[in-house]
Formats: C-alpha cells, structure tokens, sequence
C-alpha cells in the first residue's frame, strides 16, 4: 500500500476509534505526519496523562509506552511493535536496583524514566532529560543512587555539587557513539554552527557543546536563538523536529539512529490500529509503586 493510503486508512480509523498517536521526536518522518502529538519524553507522558481519548497509541520505545499506561490506567494503550525496546532501559532490573540500595541505605533512588515499571517501582521519583538536574535538586537526600545513564547522572552530578550521586554503568549506545573527531570536523566545514548535546552524550562531548539539553530543550533553544546554524548531538530523527518548526535555519546530525525507535513504521500504526495490537499491561502492584514516583515527578517539575 503507497504511503499517503496507508496515512488516510490511519487518519480514519483514528477517528472512528476514538484513537490519539503520540509520537516521540525521533520517530520517522512519515510517523510525524500522522501523530496527534510529537514531543520529548515528559511532555509525552503529560499528554498521555491528560487524554481523554479511549486508545492511545504510542509511537516511540516501550518504556514509554508502558509510563504513558501506569499513568493512565484506564486507557489501552498500544504499540504498533513490541520489539521497539531501549538497550539503555534494559541495563538495570529491579534485582540489580534492590542490591544496590542495600549498599546505600540513606540515599533516594531517581529513575531515568528509559527504565522498566519494575525498576521504576523500586525509586522514590523519576525524571527525564528535561527535569533531572531540577528533580535531583529538589530531593532532601543529599546522596543520590541515580539509574540507569551514566552520562546524564554525571552532567545531573557536574551541575549539583551540593548532592553525592551514585552513577550506574549504563549508557546509550546511540550517544555513547558520537565521537569528538567527528564534532571538530563539522566544526570545520560549519564555523558558525552552535553544538547542542543531549545529556546522554558522554562528557567529552557535552563539553564541547554550547549547550546540553534534552530534545524538547534543543527545540525551545533554537527556535528562540537568532542563529541559524546548529550541529545537533543526538539521534538523527531530531533534525526532523527541528526543521519543521523553524525556517531558514540549517542543522547537521552528529548522532545516528535508534533503531528500536525506527522499527514503528506505517503499516504496523495501522496494524495496530486495526487488531488493538499491541496492547501494554502492567501488573497493578508494580504500576501503583512505579506511578507514585511517576507522579511525584510530575509534581516536582514546573510548567
Ligand atoms: P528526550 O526525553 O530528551 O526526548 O530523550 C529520550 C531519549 O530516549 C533520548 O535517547
Ligand atoms: Fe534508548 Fe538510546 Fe534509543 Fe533513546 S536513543 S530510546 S536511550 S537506545
């Protein structure tokens, strides 16, 4: 089936089934299009905890499909692929997370939401790229057991110097890949060009940036900065964001892709939309512990 019938049987059945897609950033262009919603990972789990629509189905990796169900329980939320796993989400359980606080008995345990609902049942809170620093701040416990990115605790660590944070050795092998050779080359070809980093990249490469932001971050920045070039360190599909909402200003990827994020594909929205496939469920004692950190997420961060 062509693209743009695949798009109209999608458009349609939306509708009929009372259905909103939420879209994470990196996700392809052609799932952009028939997104309700394209956002960071908190604003996504803000808008699946405020829909009042009866399905949701969710374009992006499972973590976040599954906080966007503990959040909204009554809702079906569905997946078009429920292979589209994080590798960074699966290097922490639960079994891992309870012997570490064992070692720790006075600190808080902070989540980075791209981590299973059994692990974020064992935190006092969760945060995302767009809140960490702002969450870990807000916490009494000076000491922090922070899971499971390594570089964005670090960064977390580097901005608080008031808090001891307990780093866990996991990273994101799409981060983790950008490599400072390739930044100084394009600084070479793009001068003017200002570096932006997620704080997933490691320190090498968040140092050489004139900012370090989440996605939803690098969008706010670049729309309100009278520059007009950017050399963006972070996934690929992000260029997409960044040059439909702003005109005239060019972006070059340092990043590439996710490729659990790119497995959401067209035919498998409309599969999903068509059989309710594939539908995420989470036993209520893990989704009750792990949406009070959820929750106090939400609470603890300013709008
Ligand atoms: P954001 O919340 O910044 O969109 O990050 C999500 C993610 O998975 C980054 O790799
Ligand atoms: Fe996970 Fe990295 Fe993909 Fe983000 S980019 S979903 S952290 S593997």
């Amino acid at each position: 089936m062509k693209d743009s019938d695949l798009k109209s049987r999608i458009e349609k059945l939306k509708r009929t089934k009372d259905a909103i897609i939420l879209a994470h950033n990196y996700q392809l262009p052609e799932i952009y299009d028939v997104a309700d919603f394209v956002g960071d990972s908190f604003e996504l789990a803000m808008k699946a905890r405020e829909t009042q629509a009866k399905i949701i189905i969710f374009c992006g990796v499972h973590f976040m499909a599954e906080s966007a169900k503990i959040l909204n329980p009554e809702k079906k939320v569905l997946i078009p692929d429920l292979n589209a796993g994080c590798f960074l989400a699966d290097m922490v359980t639960a079994e891992s997370l309870q012997a570490k606080k064992k070692t720790f008995p006075a600190a808080a345990v902070v989540a980075y939401v791209n981590s299973s609902a059994a692990v974020k049942a064992e935190t006092d809170v969760c945060c995302t790229s767009a809140n960490a620093i702002e969450i870990c701040r807000k916490l009494p416990e000076r000491q922090i057991i922070f899971v499971p990115d390594e570089n964005l605790g670090e960064w977390v660590a580097e901005n608080l110097p008031e808090k001891e944070i307990i780093l866990w050795a996991g990273n994101c092998y799409v981060h983790s890949k950008i490599l400072v050779e390739k930044i100084q080359e394009a600084q070479k070809s793009h001068p003017q060009a200002i570096i932006l980093a997620h704080p997933e990249s490691p320190k090498k490469v968040r140092d050489l940036a004139e900012k370090v932001l989440g996605t939803g971050g690098m969008l706010k920045f670049v729309k309100n900065s009278t520059a007009d070039e950017f050399l963006i360190a972070t996934e690929s599909g992000m260029l997409e964001k960044l040059k439909r909402a702003t005109q005239n200003k060019k972006f070059w990827s340092l990043g590439g892709e996710c490729l659990n994020m790119k497995k959401i594909t067209l035919p498998k929205v409309l599969n999903s939309l068509e059989k309710d496939e594939y539908e995420i469920k989470v036993d209520e004692k893990t989704a009750q512990k792990a949406r009070r950190s959820l929750e106090r997420m939400v609470e603890l961060t300013e709008r």
